[in-house]
C-alpha cells in the first residue's frame, strides 16, 4: 500500500510565502524520492472559519468515553475526529509554517488543539503519559524573519522547540527541521540557503 503523507500549511501569505515555497520544493523532490506517495493536504488558512478555536463542548467531551458522549458532544468533536483520523492515517507529517510572534500562527495552534486528544493521539498508562503516534516521522519547514537556530535568538524560539515538544507528546520523535531564517536581513540569501539545504538533504542537490 502507498504510504500516506499529511501536509499542513499555515502561512496566509500565498505565493509570497517562504514556508510554502520550501514545501513546494520538498513535494517536488519527494515525487522522485517517494514515488506513489499519497499526499493529503490541509491548508489551515484556506479552512478559515471551518477551523474554529476549540470550545467548551470540546473541552468537556474529550474527557468522556466515546460511548458515553451526548449527541451534542459527538457533533462538537466531529472536526477534531476528522483531523485526528487524518493524522493517524499518515506515516509522515510535513508542517510548513511561519513564525508569528515567536511561535506558531494561530491557525496551526487551533489545529494542534484539535488533534492532541486523550485516547486518540496520546494516553496514560501505569507508567504515565504515552504518545500513540510512535513510528511516524515529521518534517518541519519553518520561515522566520530573524535567526533562531544559533546565538541569542535560540532563547526566543518558541516555534521549533514547541512543535518538537507537541510531536514528542504524541510519540513522534523522528523530526527533521528545515529553517529559512534571517529573512529580514538577507531575504535572497536566506531563501537560497534554505532551498539548498533542503535539496541536498532530499537527494536533489
Ligand atoms: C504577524 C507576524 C508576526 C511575525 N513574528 C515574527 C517573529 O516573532 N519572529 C520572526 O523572526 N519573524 C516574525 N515574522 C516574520 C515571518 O516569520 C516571516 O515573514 C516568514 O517569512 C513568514 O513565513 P511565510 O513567508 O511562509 O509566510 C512575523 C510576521 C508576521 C506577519
Amino acid at each position: 500500500m502507498a504510504s500516506t503523507t499529511l501536509v499542513i500549511k499555515s502561512s496566509p501569505s500565498g505565493e509570497r510565502s517562504v514556508s510554502r515555497l520550501l514545501l513546494d520544493d520538498l513535494l517536488r523532490q519527494r515525487s522522485t524520492t517517494h514515488p506513489g506517495e499519497h499526499v493529503v493536504t490541509r491548508d489551515l488558512v484556506a479552512m478559515g472559519a471551518a477551523l474554529p478555536h476549540v470550545d467548551s463542548v470540546f473541552a468537556q467531551a474529550i474527557f468522556i468515553p466515546p460511548s458515553e458522549r451526548s449527541a451534542e458532544q459527538q457533533r462538537g468533536l466531529k472536526l477534531s475526529d476528522e483531523l485526528a483520523d487524518e493524522l493517524l492515517a499518515a506515516q509522515t507529517i510535513i508542517i510548513a509554517t511561519p513564525m508569528y510572534n515567536r511561535t506558531v500562527p494561530s491557525s496551526l495552534k487551533a489545529w494542534i488543539d484539535h488533534i492532541v486528544r486523550p485516547g486518540l493521539t496520546f494516553t496514560y498508562d501505569e507508567e504515565g503519559r504515552k504518545g500513540l503516534l510512535a513510528g511516524k516521522k515529521a518534517i518541519l519547514l519553518c520561515a522566520t524573519g530573524g535567526v533562531y537556530s544559533t546565538g541569542a535568538g535560540t532563547a526566543e524560539d518558541f516555534l521549533v522547540p514547541y512543535l518538537q515538544c507537541i510531536l514528542e507528546f504524541m510519540g513522534i520523535t523522528d523530526v527533521e527541521v528545515y529553517r529559512a531564517e534571517g529573512l529580514v536581513q538577507d531575504y535572497e540569501g536566506a531563501v537560497k540557503n534554505a532551498r539548498g539545504i533542503l535539496a541536498a538533504a532530499n537527494g536533489k542537490a
